[in-house]
């Protein structure tokens, strides 16, 4: 087994015990991964947000991903990563039943149970397939957007990922993704931990390099629409780490960020002025960030 292989098989085990569990078990944990009773990445709430279904939510995202993401009636919208089809739902309800819905997970259990979901609520436009996003079961140029919540940290080859994105979307689509990124380097106890690999930080890339693959891939107009930091608790670190690395790793300025990224397929024109609106003043931004202080309680 390569160490693809093998970190994609301890990624598809741990989502397919999380989809078997209730939400309160996995709200409790990173990522839905991890010791209970400990702290989620997950803080904004979908409760208020049209067409959320409290059965698709197991608190597994990083985002508000179907927030930023232009989604008009009529549209074509593919969500990477589906789980149990948290932001699918949410999509549905901005695409209405004119558009479609398709969401894309590749541990079986999960779409089992965002199948399950979709057929209570009686929706015939959204669907679950089963699939590898690094190989994507969708045609070529067949999606107007695409988004994703705290996935692509769990894919090993986040190139190819994008590349994929590209190949489906329609010319002048866009994507919308929620995912994390670090700036620093994490300490190698926490690097080479697998369960802070399948709990969405140790297979998490360098911001920078993260939007470097976006515009290698041929994506235009990339824009950070959301940025904030995450703050793992110090009794979660010293599950890895001793007292003096911790000490020192609070000390490095490594920071571990949960990032809204757009960006734009070349080739289309029409949609591009209502998109112009969803541009983020990055004073307003920075002023954010600034305040996400330790205990500030917005981590
Ligand atoms: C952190 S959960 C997020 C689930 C969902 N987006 C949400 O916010 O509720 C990650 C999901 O991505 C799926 N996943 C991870 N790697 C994948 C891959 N290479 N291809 C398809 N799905 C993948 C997992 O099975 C899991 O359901």
């Amino acid at each position: 087994m390569t160490d693809s292989e093998a970190l994609k098989t301890n990624v598809r085990e741990k989502y397919a015990e999380i989809a078997r569990q209730s939400r309160e078990t996995n709200a409790k944990s990173c990522c839905g991964v991890g010791a209970p009773g400990t702290y989620t990445i997950m803080s904004e709430s979908y409760a208020n947000l049209q067409g959320y279904n409290p059965d698709a939510d197991l608190s597994l995202g990083c985002g508000l991903p179907t927030e930023f993401a232009c989604i008009e009636a009529g549209d074509t919208v593919v969500d990477l990563g589906a789980g149990a089809g948290n932001d699918c739902f949410v999509a549905r309800a901005a695409t209405g039943p004119e558009g479609k819905v398709i969401g894309i997970d590749f541990t079986p259990e999960m779409v089992r149970r965002a199948r399950q979901n979709a057929e209570k609520l009686g929706f015939n436009n959204v669907e679950f397939r089963q699939g590898d996003i690094e190989d994507m079961p969708v045609s070529d140029a067949s999606a107007d957007v695409v988004v994703s919540n705290c996935v692509l940290n769990l894919v090993p080859d986040k190139r190819r990922v994008f590349a994929e994105i590209m190949r489906v979307l329609r010319p002048g689509g866009h994507f919308s993704i929620s995912d994390i990124v670090l700036v620093g380097e994490l300490p190698g106890s926490l690097r080479e931990s697998a369960e802070l690999y399948a709990g969405c930080v140790s297979g998490a890339i360098q911001r920078a390099g993260y939007l470097d693959l976006i515009r290698e891939a041929g994506f235009q107009d990339i824009q950070v629409q959301k940025e904030k930091p995450i703050l793992i608790p110090d009794h979660i670190l010293l599950e890895y780490l001793t007292e003096n690395q911790l000490r020192d790793f609070l000390q490095s300025g490594m920071g571990i960020f949960s990032v809204t990224v757009f960006a734009e397929k070349p080739g289309g024109v029409e949609k591009r002025q209502k998109k112009e609106k969803h541009k983020v003043n990055l004073a307003e931004l920075k002023a954010a960030i600034a305040c996400c202080e330790p205990g500030s309680g917005c981590c």
